[in-house]
C-alpha cells in the first residue's frame, strides 16, 4: 500500500520512523512539509528524509509543494498531519478534498477540517466509496473510533463522558498535587510542549470542545458543530476551589460530555470523587462510554505525543490496508 504523507512536524516524524522500523507492507512513496516536498513512486528513503529534515529544517525539493504531492503523486493513502487551523481548516482541508476527489483513501490527526466539514468530507469519501479515518484527532494514543465503530457495533452510545484535554488535565494535576498556581501549570505545560500554539486553545476548553464535536458527529445521527457545545475553561480556576474540592475526598477536572437525548453537549470543570474513573493524572486523556448493550465502558492512555499519535494513525493505516488494500494500487 502506498502512503503519501503531508506534515513532518512531531506527529509525521513519529509515523515515517513507525512504518520505517516496523514490517507492515506500507511504502511512503511522497512526504511534504510546508516549504518542500520529495516523491518518488518507487519509495523514498524514510532515514535520508527523517536525516534531511533533522538537518536543513526541510525535508526535500522546494520547488514541489504539499498540492504537488496531493494532485501529482502516486498513493492509495493521503496522510494529513499538517499543523491545525481550528478556524478555517486549511490547508489540511483543501488537500484531504482533493485526494478524497481523486478517490484516495484519507487518514489524519488534523482536528480543524474534520470538526468543521466533516458531512461534506464524509459525503465524498462515501460517494468514492473509499475511507476517512481520523483516529488520532482524539484522545491520542486511545483507540476510541475503533472502539466505537467496530468494538461497540450495534450499540446504542446513550453518553460519552471524557478528559479530553492533556494540557489542561496536566495543569490541575499540578495545581492539586503541588499547589503550584495556575500561572506556573500552564507555563510548564507550555514548556513540556503539550499545550496547542496557542494554549488559550486549551485552558479556555475550546480543543477538548473540537474534539466532543468530533465524537458526537461520529455516534450521533444528526451532525454537531463547535458553536453547539457550551464552553467553560479552566482558566479561572484558583487553588481554593482545588483546596476544598480535596477537603471533600474530591478533585476538579475538565469533562466534555455529549448526552444526545437530553440535549447535552458540554464541556466544564466538574467536581469528581479521587476514586472516579476519570480522575487520571497529568497528560493523561480518559472517556466512559455509556451504551445500551455494553454497558460502561472507560479508556484511559496517553493524550497527545509523537509516537502515541502515530499509533493512531498506524492502526487506520493497517484497517484500510487490511479492508481496502489494493483498490488504487494500480492506478497512477
Ligand atoms: N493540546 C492538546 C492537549 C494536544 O493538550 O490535549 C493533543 O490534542
Amino acid at each position: 500500500m502506498r502512503v503519501a504523507l503531508l506534515g513532518m512536524g512531531s506527529v509525521g516524524r513519529g509515523v515515517l520512523q513507525m512504518i520505517g522500523e516496523k514490517d507492515l507492507g506500507i511504502t511512503v512513496t511522497a512526504v511534504a512539509d510546508s516549504r518542500s516536498a520529495l516523491i518518488d513512486r518507487d519509495g523514498i528513503s524514510i532515514e535520508e528524509v527523517l536525516a534531511a529534515k533533522a538537518r536543513n529544517g526541510f525535508c526535500g525539493d522546494k520547488a514541489i509543494s504539499a498540492m504537488d504531492v496531493v494532485t501529482g503523486s502516486a498513493y492509495d493513502v493521503l496522510v494529513e498531519v499538517t499543523p491545525t487551523n481550528a478556524t478555517t481548516g486549511e490547508p489540511a482541508l483543501t488537500h484531504m478534498l482533493c485526494a478524497l476527489e481523486r478517490g484516495r483513501h484519507v487518514v489524519t490527526s488534523n482536528k480543524g477540517p474534520i470538526s468543521r466539514e466533516f458531512s461534506r468530507l464524509r459525503e465524498i469519501a462515501v460517494e468514492k466509496g473509499i475511507q476517512l479515518r481520523y483516529e488520532a484527532t482524539v484522545g491520542g494514543a486511545i483507540p476510541i473510533m475503533h472502539t466505537l465503530e467496530q468494538g461497540l457495533a450495534g450499540n446504542r452510545v446513550l453518553a460519552i463522558f471524557g478528559v479530553l484535554n492533556g494540557t489542561c488535565n496536566f495543569i490541575l494535576t499540578r495545581m492539586a498535587a503541588e499547589g503550584l498556581t495556575y500561572e506556573q501549570a500552564l507555563l510548564e505545560a507550555r514548556e513540556m510542549g503539550y499545550a496547542e500554539a496557542d494554549p488559550t486553545y486549551d485552558v479556555k476548553g475550546i480543543d477538548p470542545a473540537i474534539k466532543l464535536v468530533i465524537l458526537a458527529n461520529t455516534f450521533c445521527s444528526h451532525s454537531v458543530s463547535l458553536e453547539d457545545v457550551d464552553i467553560t475553561g479552566i482558566d479561572r480556576l484558583t487553588n481554593d476551589a482545588l483546596r476544598l474540592a480535596e477537603e471533600q475526598q474530591c478533585t476538579i477536572r475538565l469533562i466534555a460530555e455529549a448526552i444526545p437525548d437530553r440535549g447535552i453537549l458540554r464541556v466544564a470543570p466538574r467536581l469528581l470523587p479521587l476514586s472516579h474513573p476519570l480522575v487520571v493524572e497529568g497528560t493523561l486523556n480518559a472517556i466512559t462510554i455509556e451504551t445500551d448493550m455494553a454497558g460502561e465502558i472507560t479508556l484511559i492512555g496517553k493524550g497527545a505525543g509523537s509516537v502515541e499519535t502515530a499509533s493512531a494513525i498506524i492502526g487506520d493505516l493497517l484497517y484500510i490496508r487490511d479492508t481496502h488494500a489494493g483498490r488504487h494500487s494500480k492506478t497512477a
